[in-house]
């Protein structure tokens, strides 16, 4: 997998929360085997020692021994206060996004992550600048999700109706796995994007690109900006372009097709029903499928669904 390979226990360290949250978990771990090793080895130590054997004459328990007892009541209580501030101030540092955090918001819907940028750009995949603090404003479109980079070691959900806030600070340039951590539904385990970590005058470049990349077009290629927004926006998760039904109606042919609608009526396949469908999906669903698709009104502007119309015009006869 890009970006992971693991370290001895665990995946790569690529922000700056990684090392201070792997070097509390081996601590973690070191003290919990030292105890295991310590009370299990007694016990079995004991379990020989004290063994019946003939002419061994059974000892009464002792009933209290106060020095002991202080030892091993203190010792815990302070490691077990210790690990409790450290993830205390941990959580605070990971929960407390610092002042001047470049800033990106996050959807999450079924299934798939848009990323958002402050000029508008919207990304499938979340392209950040190395060395930089980046803060993350998650929320969802429909069911919670859950955002997790396990190689920055964060983890967030995005739930609907409010904003949750992540933030991590890349220390590599590279490409890193995304997860959805919150069971979300049929295709939860394909909710998946990469963090795109990049040289800051990359990361610029790319930004400045992607924030016009339709309206450079020529009309005779608006085709092909619906095809990058058909594979970048989510609606691939759903819409095969080879015929094959999924959670929605495969593109395939499907433009002027006349198509059986839920309820009896019919409808053709025109560039009113494209538009209609993607504003209010809820509105004429095709027979035999589940109303589940989000709405993108206001998500993509007209040009964007023109040129999504286009692409599916490309789509009717041989498929691509
Ligand atoms: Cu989204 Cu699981």
């Amino acid at each position: 997998m890009i970006g992971t390979e693991a370290g001895f226990w665990l995946p790569k360290q690529g922000s700056t929360t990684a090392p201070v949250v792997d070097s509390l978990f081996y601590l973690i771990t070191g003290i919990s085997a030292f105890f295991f090793a310590l009370i299990v080895g007694l016990l079995l130590y004991f379990v020989w020692k004290y063994r019946a054997r003939p002419g061994h004459r059974e000892i009464p328990s002792s009933t209290h021994n106060t020095p002991l007892e202080v030892t091993w009541t203190v010792i815990p209580v302070l490691i077990v206060v210790w690990i409790f501030w450290e993830g205390v101030v941990g959580f605070i540092h990971l929960a407390t996004p610092p002042e001047n955090a470049y800033e990106i918001q996050v959807l999450g819907q079924k299934w798939n992550w848009t990323f958002t940028y402050p000029n508008g750009v919207v990304s499938p995949e979340l392209h950040v600048p190395v060395d930089t603090d980046v803060r993350l404003i998650l929320t969802s479109q429909d069911v919670i999700h859950s955002l997790f980079i396990p190689d920055f070691r964060i983890k967030r959900d995005a739930v609907p109706g409010r904003y949750e806030k992540e933030w991590f600070h890349a220390t590599e340039i590279g490409e890193y796995q995304i997860f959805c951590t919150e069971y979300c539904g049929t295709q939860h385990a394909s909710m998946l994007a990469q963090v795109i970590v990049q040289h800051p005058v990359n990361f610029d470049k790319w930004l400045a690109d992607e924030g016009n990349f339709i309206e450079k077009l020529p009309p005779e290629k608006l085709w092909e900006g619906g095809k990058k927004l058909y594979n970048q926006r989510g609606c691939k998760q759903c819409h095969s372009i080879d015929g094959s039904n999924g959670i929605g109606p495969t593109f395939k042919g499907v433009w002027g097709h006349n198509v059986a609608l839920n309820g009896g009526a019919r409808v053709t396949v025109d560039e009113n029903y494209v538009r209609e469908s993607i504003v209010n999906p809820q509105g004429q669903i095709v027979a035999g499928y589940e109303p589940v698709m989000p709405s993108f009104q206001g998500r993509l502007k007209d040009k964007e669904i023109t040129a999504i119309i286009e692409y599916l015009k490309t789509l009717k006869e041989s498929g691509e």
